[in-house]
């Protein structure tokens, strides 16, 4: 997916592509927040990998995995850092921490076919040291925890849109983030639904904002903005 494509549905905010946001404040409820589609979508990523060798979609594209390294390069993060990503997807990120020198990288997801799919990339890409989990992390096992940084592309949004008390849901992403990261730990936030102030008062508890990445702007209709938000927050 490229930056600023939609998947929330609504009209846009000044601040949001056109398509991609909320509606009335709330977010349209759609499969797209449900563990079924993403399991659908990675069964169908996972064979179209096994016959042709392609890894699938990058939500945001290439430059939100390198905005996101430039930055952890921009702040010496030791290369033994503990980095989770939050809803890994096809694991092309953790590919690329990997490849870049991090050594203590894990990827979960709560589709077990998409922890498959990134296992065969993995595979293939002959990275032996990448830990892949299935977890539900509105609900995570114990055992997650103590991470130096979390980094979350598109789950967040994902999230937002559960037909099934996705406020309710928030919350509980807001309560498992405490819970996995350090106390000064990272979180790198890229989401196309939420503009940055509404992420800042998403995480407002318990969360500061260290930073705003830099993302492309769009202008539509005599209104412009950012049609992706990227932010870094720091556990107080
Ligand atoms: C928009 S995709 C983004 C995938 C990946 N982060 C990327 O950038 O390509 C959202 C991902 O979040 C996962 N996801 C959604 N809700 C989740 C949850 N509660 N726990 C774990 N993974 C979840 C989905 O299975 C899907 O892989």
């Amino acid at each position: 997916m490229n930056e600023g494509a939609d998947y929330g549905g609504g009209a846009g905010g000044a601040a949001r592509s056109p398509g991609c946001g909320p509606e009335g404040g709330g977010f349209v409820p759609s499969a797209l927040g449900t563990r079924e589609h993403w399991d659908a979508v990675y069964k169908r990523e996972l064979q179209t990998f096994q016959e042709y060798g392609d890894t699938g979609e990058i939500w945001f594209g290439e430059e939100s995995m390198t905005r996101l390294i430039r930055w952890m390069q921009k702040h010496k993060i030791p290369l033994d850092a503990s980095v989770l990503d939050i809803g890994t997807g096809n694991g092309v990120f953790l590919v690329e921490l990997a490849k870049f020198g991090f050594s203590d990288v894990t990827g979960i997801d709560y589709s077990p076919s998409a922890i498959q799919l990134s296992g065969s990339i993995i595979e293939k890409e002959g990275l032996s040291n990448i830990k892949l989990k299935v977890e539900d992390f509105l609900n995570p096992s114990t055992k997650l925890s103590g991470f130096h940084i979390c980094i979350d592309k598109g789950t967040f949004d994902a999230i937002s849109l559960n037909p099934d008390n996705a406020i309710e849901k928030r919350k509980q992403y807001v309560e498992s983030l405490s819970r996995v990261l350090k106390v000064k730990g990272f979180f790198l936030i890229t989401s196309c639904n939420w503009t940055k102030e509404e992420l800042l008062d998403e995480f407002s508890e318990g969360f500061e904002l260290f930073e705003e990445l830099p993302t492309p702007k769009f202008s539509f209709g005599g209104r412009s903005g950012n049609s992706v938000a990227a932010l870094v927050f720091q556990k107080t």
